[in-house]
Protein backbone atom coordinates (compact mmCIF):
# COMPACT_ATOMS: atom_id res chain seq x y z
CA UNK A 1 0.00 0.00 0.00
CA UNK A 2 0.97 3.46 -0.76
CA UNK A 3 0.34 7.14 0.38
CA UNK A 4 -0.38 8.76 -2.23
CA UNK A 5 -0.17 12.77 -2.58
CA UNK A 6 -3.67 14.58 -2.65
CA UNK A 7 -4.55 16.97 -5.11
CA UNK A 8 -5.98 20.40 -3.63
CA UNK A 9 -8.25 23.22 -5.43
CA UNK A 10 -7.88 24.96 -7.32
CA UNK A 11 -7.12 21.92 -9.46
CA UNK A 12 -8.81 20.93 -12.79
CA UNK A 13 -8.12 17.39 -12.37
CA UNK A 14 -10.73 17.74 -9.13
CA UNK A 15 -13.45 18.77 -11.62
CA UNK A 16 -13.36 16.20 -13.72
CA UNK A 17 -16.26 13.98 -14.05
CA UNK A 18 -15.04 10.20 -13.38
CA UNK A 19 -15.92 7.40 -15.38
CA UNK A 20 -17.36 4.24 -14.84
CA UNK A 21 -15.61 1.33 -13.63
CA UNK A 22 -15.98 -2.21 -16.03
CA UNK A 23 -14.59 -4.67 -14.03
CA UNK A 24 -13.76 -4.87 -10.51
CA UNK A 25 -10.05 -6.42 -10.68
CA UNK A 26 -6.51 -6.76 -9.06
CA UNK A 27 -5.57 -2.93 -10.34
CA UNK A 28 -8.48 -1.81 -8.92
CA UNK A 29 -7.83 -3.54 -4.85
CA UNK A 30 -4.45 -2.23 -5.46
CA UNK A 31 -6.15 1.47 -5.57
CA UNK A 32 -8.27 0.93 -3.11
CA UNK A 33 -5.80 -0.06 -0.85
CA UNK A 34 -3.88 2.86 -1.69
CA UNK A 35 -6.75 5.13 -1.38
CA UNK A 36 -7.73 3.78 2.30
CA UNK A 37 -4.03 4.27 3.48
CA UNK A 38 -3.99 8.10 1.75
CA UNK A 39 -7.22 8.51 3.55
CA UNK A 40 -6.34 7.47 7.10
CA UNK A 41 -2.52 9.07 6.75
CA UNK A 42 -4.64 12.24 6.32
CA UNK A 43 -6.73 11.44 8.66
CA UNK A 44 -9.70 12.32 6.80
CA UNK A 45 -13.26 10.03 6.51
CA UNK A 46 -13.95 9.68 3.10
CA UNK A 47 -11.83 9.47 -0.22
CA UNK A 48 -12.69 9.67 -3.56
CA UNK A 49 -10.09 8.42 -6.93
CA UNK A 50 -10.33 11.50 -8.75
CA UNK A 51 -8.20 13.20 -5.25
CA UNK A 52 -5.57 11.00 -6.04
CA UNK A 53 -5.49 12.02 -9.66
CA UNK A 54 -8.07 8.63 -10.94
CA UNK A 55 -10.44 9.29 -12.68
CA UNK A 56 -12.40 5.75 -11.84
CA UNK A 57 -16.22 5.89 -9.89
CA UNK A 58 -14.21 4.77 -6.93
CA UNK A 59 -14.95 6.10 -3.53
CA UNK A 60 -13.10 4.82 0.20
CA UNK A 61 -14.67 6.01 3.71
CA UNK A 62 -14.33 5.19 7.03
CA UNK A 63 -16.25 6.86 9.55
CA UNK A 64 -15.92 4.33 12.47
CA UNK A 65 -13.85 4.86 15.76
CA UNK A 66 -10.56 4.34 14.40
CA UNK A 67 -8.97 3.86 17.83
CA UNK A 68 -10.89 1.04 18.59
CA UNK A 69 -11.11 -0.82 15.15
CA UNK A 70 -10.50 0.08 11.29
CA UNK A 71 -14.02 -0.34 9.76
CA UNK A 72 -13.09 0.12 5.97
CA UNK A 73 -15.29 0.80 3.55
CA UNK A 74 -15.77 0.63 -0.47
CA UNK A 75 -17.82 1.53 -3.04
CA UNK A 76 -17.55 0.96 -6.93
CA UNK A 77 -19.92 2.89 -9.40
CA UNK A 78 -22.11 3.90 -6.52
CA UNK A 79 -25.44 4.98 -7.64
CA UNK A 80 -28.25 7.35 -5.89
CA UNK A 81 -31.15 5.12 -5.39
CA UNK A 82 -33.30 6.89 -3.29
CA UNK A 83 -33.04 10.64 -1.24
CA UNK A 84 -34.84 11.65 1.53
CA UNK A 85 -36.74 15.27 1.11
CA UNK A 86 -35.74 16.00 4.48
CA UNK A 87 -32.82 17.57 4.93
CA UNK A 88 -29.21 17.55 7.53
CA UNK A 89 -26.68 19.86 7.91
CA UNK A 90 -22.91 19.38 8.90
CA UNK A 91 -19.68 21.41 8.74
CA UNK A 92 -18.30 19.49 6.18
CA UNK A 93 -14.54 19.91 5.26
CA UNK A 94 -12.88 18.15 2.14
CA UNK A 95 -8.78 16.75 2.23
CA UNK A 96 -8.83 18.78 -1.15
CA UNK A 97 -10.06 21.84 0.75
CA UNK A 98 -7.73 21.65 3.60
CA UNK A 99 -8.68 23.53 6.42
CA UNK A 100 -11.61 25.10 5.26
CA UNK A 101 -14.84 24.29 6.59
CA UNK A 102 -18.56 25.13 5.94
CA UNK A 103 -21.87 23.89 6.66
CA UNK A 104 -24.16 21.95 4.01
CA UNK A 105 -27.55 21.11 3.92
CA UNK A 106 -27.78 17.40 2.23
CA UNK A 107 -30.81 15.04 1.83
CA UNK A 108 -30.40 13.14 5.36
CA UNK A 109 -30.79 9.51 4.38
CA UNK A 110 -30.23 7.79 0.81
CA UNK A 111 -30.10 4.68 -0.44
CA UNK A 112 -26.97 3.63 -2.36
CA UNK A 113 -26.30 0.35 -4.91
CA UNK A 114 -22.57 0.31 -5.63
CA UNK A 115 -20.33 -3.22 -6.12
CA UNK A 116 -17.60 -3.40 -3.19
CA UNK A 117 -14.29 -4.92 -2.93
CA UNK A 118 -14.91 -7.96 -4.26
CA UNK A 119 -16.86 -6.95 -7.41
CA UNK A 120 -20.36 -7.72 -5.46
CA UNK A 121 -23.66 -6.15 -6.05
CA UNK A 122 -24.42 -4.33 -2.50
CA UNK A 123 -27.38 -1.71 -0.83
CA UNK A 124 -26.82 0.24 1.86
CA UNK A 125 -29.06 2.65 3.25
CA UNK A 126 -27.51 5.23 4.87
CA UNK A 127 -28.55 7.70 6.94
CA UNK A 128 -26.29 10.10 9.69
CA UNK A 129 -23.15 11.08 9.10
CA UNK A 130 -22.89 7.85 6.55
CA UNK A 131 -25.72 9.71 4.25
CA UNK A 132 -23.46 13.42 4.51
CA UNK A 133 -19.90 11.70 3.41
CA UNK A 134 -21.02 9.43 1.02
CA UNK A 135 -22.81 12.49 -1.15
CA UNK A 136 -20.08 14.09 -0.45
CA UNK A 137 -17.84 11.56 -2.03
CA UNK A 138 -19.78 11.30 -4.45
CA UNK A 139 -19.89 14.71 -6.20
CA UNK A 140 -16.41 14.41 -6.34
CA UNK A 141 -17.13 11.64 -8.75
CA UNK A 142 -19.03 14.41 -10.53
CA UNK A 143 -16.70 17.13 -10.51
CA UNK A 144 -18.80 18.68 -7.58
CA UNK A 145 -16.77 20.09 -4.51
CA UNK A 146 -18.74 21.32 -0.80
CA UNK A 147 -17.64 24.53 -1.72
CA UNK A 148 -19.81 24.80 -4.70
CA UNK A 149 -22.70 24.72 -2.72
CA UNK A 150 -21.48 28.01 -0.42
CA UNK A 151 -22.34 31.41 -1.71
CA UNK A 152 -20.05 32.73 -4.67
CA UNK A 153 -18.43 35.43 -2.06
CA UNK A 154 -17.86 32.52 0.31
CA UNK A 155 -16.63 30.22 -2.17
CA UNK A 156 -13.71 33.25 -3.60
CA UNK A 157 -12.83 33.37 -0.56
CA UNK A 158 -11.64 30.09 0.15
CA UNK A 159 -10.33 29.37 -3.10
CA UNK A 160 -8.43 32.76 -3.04
CA UNK A 161 -6.85 31.49 0.40
CA UNK A 162 -6.45 28.44 -0.70
CA UNK A 163 -4.41 29.72 -3.86
CA UNK A 164 -2.46 31.89 -2.05
CA UNK A 165 -1.44 28.94 0.16
CA UNK A 166 -0.21 26.75 -2.51
CA UNK A 167 1.85 29.68 -4.21
CA UNK A 168 3.93 30.68 -0.72
CA UNK A 169 7.61 30.48 -1.45
CA UNK A 170 10.04 29.62 1.68
CA UNK A 171 11.25 32.81 3.06
CA UNK A 172 15.39 32.51 3.84
CA UNK A 173 16.98 35.28 5.65
CA UNK A 174 20.54 34.90 4.47
NI1 LIG B 1 -13.98 15.73 -0.15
Amino acid sequence: MTVKTILTEPNKILRQVSLPVEKVGNEERQLMDDMLETMYDAKGIGLAAIQIGVPKRIIVMDIGNREKEKEPMYFVNPIIKNKNSEHSTYEEGCLSVPNQFAEVNRPSTCEIEFLDYNGNKKILNASGLLATCIQHEMDHLEGILFIDYLSKLKKMMIVKKLSKQKNKIDRIIV
